[in-house]
């Protein structure tokens, strides 16, 4: 079986979960992909149960015959995330893992409107969505444009950029972007793959869907569930590093207050990853993809 998707962080992710969860209960894929994470958990844990959840239909297809030799053990849920999540209630959940972001098969795959000579603009994780980049690139007004270019690319030319695209409308195609914004001056892939990824990031709501799987999980949560979260973006990174650290604080009095008034009994559970993990040098040689993954680590305690 020709696997499209090299995990990243796997033996990270497995050593996270080997040394703070139990061999029991329900273990949540969020983001199942093309189940390599899922595999080497259901491995490595021999008595968990695994739902796997993935909005691509390709990628879960693909999945359920990598993982049928585990059939008795694994559910699938085709939906986004913090929707599937939703439905779980009740049941006793062991592990949670997103790894979030697009596969490469979905990548590298032209059809799918995520590379830079794409003949469409697409980019949808989920292809029943019906918003997508076309709607982006072609209807978006200046002020929204700019703000992605500047917010999520991080982009210093947002303004010409955005002005550059407006101009050149309508806009067909991944490769007719690609020449205009050559044309705007970006000709480094390095430059132009963040603007790209902004587009991405805001046809498929990432941040948003991030914000509520972390919330959903909080619901789901018991004393012992075990988090994992591999994002590849900084602020994505930074909505899990804050939140774990909300999660971790007893007190919640705000910070002028002159001594605690909260009770100090609002901590969630403890931070497991003080610093991201990241990849070694040897695996971002073999698997460039895996240089901008960080891996952190929560896990919950209720009394
Ligand atoms: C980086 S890949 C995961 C790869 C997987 N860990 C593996 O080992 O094959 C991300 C996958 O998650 C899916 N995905 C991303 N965000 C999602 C979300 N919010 N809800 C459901 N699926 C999501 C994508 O469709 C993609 O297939």
């Amino acid at each position: 079986m020709d696997i499209p998707h090299i995990p990243v962080l796997l033996s990270e992710t497995v050593d996270l979960y080997k040394k703070n969860m139990k061999d029991s209960g329900y273990f949540i894929d969020c983001t199942l992909g093309f189940g390599g994470h899922s595999e080497a958990i259901l491995q490595n844990f021999p008595n968990i149960k695994l739902i796997g959840i993935d909005q691509d239909k390709e990628a879960m297809e693909f999945a359920k015959k990598r993982l049928s030799k585990f059939s008795n053990r694994i559910e699938f849920i085709n939906k986004r995330a913090s929707e599937a999540l939703k439905e779980l209630n009740g049941l006793n959940i062991s592990g949670v893992l997103a790894d979030i972001g697009v596969s490469s098969y979905q990548f590298d795959n032209k059809e799918r409107g995520f590379t830079f000579d794409a003949d469409t603009l697409d980019m949808r994780m989920n292809k029943d969505q019906k918003f997508s980049a076309y709607d982006v690139v072609n209807f978006y007004d200046r002020n929204q444009l700019e703000e992605i270019l500047k917010k999520y690319a991080e982009e210093r030319q947002f303004r010409k950029i955005a002005d550059f695209i407006i101009k050149n409308r309508p806009i067909n195609s991944n490769r007719e972007l690609t020449d205009i914004l050559h044309k705007a001056g970006i000709k480094d892939k390095k430059r132009m793959a963040p603007i790209f990824q902004a587009i991405r990031i805001e046809v498929n709501n990432e941040l948003k869907e991030l914000e509520n799987i972390l919330k959903n999980v909080e619901k789901l949560a018991q004393n012992g569930t075990i988090l994992g979260i591999i994002t590849f973006h900084s602020l994505e990174d930074r909505i899990v590093k804050n939140q774990f650290k909300e999660w971790a604080k007893k007190c919640i009095c705000p910070p002028e207050a002159f001594k605690c008034e909260c009770g100090g009994n609002h901590q969630k559970g403890i931070i497991l990853t003080k610093k991201p993990i990241v990849a070694t040098k040897e695996e971002i040689k073999s698997n460039p993809r895996s240089r901008s993954a960080k891996l952190r680590g929560f896990k919950f305690i209720k009394e």
